[in-house]
């Protein structure tokens, strides 16, 4: 049998299909545009997502037998708002993770209702991407739409939606919504009343690998499927990454280099950052995790690359950078602002330490060391609560660089561990449906079977302690630079 693993993310949608001991027999990737209607907004339009996967799933199967194809299930771009109104059309386009246009809704929430309130009811304070602090928007900024609300999704959970018709979503993605009570795993009615949101508009709960419905007789039809292709509800992106690298159970760390950056920290005890600067989420193992995320992380490299240097061949930017741990130059990745561990979204990217004899190849390193220092930053957050972190797993594409992971082993001074797969949160989806359709009694036995590791990067002392010293300058420039980002906002 198959299984179908749905990676919606920001740049494109992933579609795997895999046999159940892993092996990824298909492949598909459709992108879709991202639009930033106004500096530090960030949208995409749901129907962009559903041609996208439609399509994928058509190709994806196309060589292949897909009356054999047993389950579907997703890892999605967490956070987003998705709203529908009473004849399931969409109001406005989905407002992403990484928009940062509800500062004052966030002000509102963390300082008006009180963090300690949010914290109790939901186990996180407010950022600027979370769900709960858009609908806020919403109603203040255009009460119209607002009033046309039936129904409020994440992203996956409308592709979930379209696929089966069932209304549903999971823990691990709801938990980014500030609406769930993480540790009881049900939404909190007080969060509802003061977002203005009915309980009636929220998706059903589940565990991530519970089958919630089957594919809708014409869509199977379509792609030729059949009429018993089950739908499980699937997990935020970060948690379906950390099936996919099999960070489950407790104890584990999976470090993601996608257009986001995270720390991902498995427990299988519920807990929270007193000082909240790390998420407290649900885990789609039916556990919890601890994450802090920074909004640009290989999509910084990916700007410098694309837009201001104006190439495609990144490996050969990085071949002459040798130089470890001694650049004077220093980059600030918040080109979208800064969730972990700073919540502004007013932060903004800077290079600093530039010399007349600074070069080409300073810059494109300083640009890979400030996304590892940045996710540094969460590492320290999590190291101060007493977590002992000396390895970690690695994912999306920023991992495919050697260069880069060496630098995150030494600047972390973790083993950094490489798994034969570099799909994520795809391969984390089909493993899900793999659970859901009964191939695996848990998501940690599925991990334990399909999860390999490739190669490890082991930490060298040397590099550590000149990366030590640079990481205790870098972690200085921020707040000399927070006055000026108040400033020129
Ligand atoms: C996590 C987060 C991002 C997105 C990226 O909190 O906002 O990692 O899930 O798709």
């Amino acid at each position: 049998m198959y299984y179908i693993g749905v990676d919606l993310g920001t740049s494109a949608v992933k579609l795997i299909m895999m046999e159940k001991d892993g092996t990824i027999v298909s492949s598909v990737s459709k992108e879709y545009p991202l639009y930033f209607p106004n500096p530090g907004w960030s949208e995409q339009k749901p129907e962009d997502w559903k041609a996208a996967v439609l399509e994928g799933l058509k190709e994806l199967v196309k060589d292949f037998d897909a009356t054999q194809v047993a389950g579907i299930s997703f890892g999605g771009q967490m956070h987003g708002l998705v709203v529908l109104d009473e004849n399931d059309n969409v109001i406005r386009p989905a407002i992403l993770w990484n928009d940062g246009r509800t500062q004052k809704e966030t002000d509102y929430l963390n300082n008006v209702i009180g963090k300690d309130v949010l914290s109790a009811e939901t186990a996180n304070i407010a950022f600027a991407g979370f769900t709960a602090p858009k609908i806020l928007w919403m109603k203040a900024n255009e009460p119209e739409n607002f009033a046309k609300i039936k129904k409020i999704m994440l992203p996956k959970d409308y592709i979930a939606y379209i696929l089966s018709g069932v209304f549903s979503t999971d823990y691990s993605d709801a938990s980014g919504m500030l609406l769930l009570d993480v540790k009881n795993k049900k939404w909190s009615k007080k969060m509802c009343d003061i977002c203005g949101v009915d309980e009636t508009m929220l998706p059903k709960l589940y565990e991530s690998y519970e089958v919630t419905g089957t594919v809708k007789p014409e869509i199977a039809k379509e792609i030729g499927f059949t009429d018993n292709v089950k739908v499980c509800a699937g997990a935020g992106d970060n948690a379906a990454a950390a099936v996919g690298t099999g960070v489950v159970g407790d104890g584990g760390c999976n470090i993601s280099l996608g257009t986001s950056g995270t720390v991902f920290i498995s427990s299988a005890k519920f807990g929270v950052d007193e000082n909240n600067a790390l998420h407290s989420f649900d885990h789609a193992d039916g556990n919890f995790h601890l994450m802090g995320c920074m909004l640009s992380a290989a999509s910084c490299n990916k700007w410098w690359m694309d837009e201001i240097i104006k190439t495609k061949d990144y490996a050969a930017e990085q071949a002459n950078i040798n130089k470890l741990g001694e650049n004077h130059v220093f980059f600030l990745p918040y080109l979208m602002g800064e969730r972990s561990p700073h919540n502004n979204p007013d932060a903004r990217g800077t290079f600093i330490g530039l010399t007349m004899d600074s070069t080409r190849e300073d810059m494109t390193q300083a640009v890979l060391e400030g996304v590892a220092f940045g996710l540094r930053d969460s590492i320290e957050v999590a190291r101060s609560l007493g977590i002992p972190l000396t390895k970690t797993r690695i994912c999306g594409g920023g991992a495919k660089s050697p260069l880069w992971r060496k630098m995150i082993t030494n600047i972390m001074n973790m083993e950094v561990e490489r798994i034969t797969s570099e799909e994520g949160p795809g391969l984390g989806g089909a493993m899900l449906a793999a659970v859901g359709c009964g191939e695996y009694a848990s998501v940690e036995e599925a991990a334990k079977a399909i999860v390999k590791v490739l190669d490890v990067e082991k930490p060298d002392p040397e590099l550590v302690e000149k990366y030590e010293k640079k990481y205790q300058q870098f972690k200085t420039i921020y707040p000399a630079c927070k006055p000026v980002f108040d400033i020129i906002k």
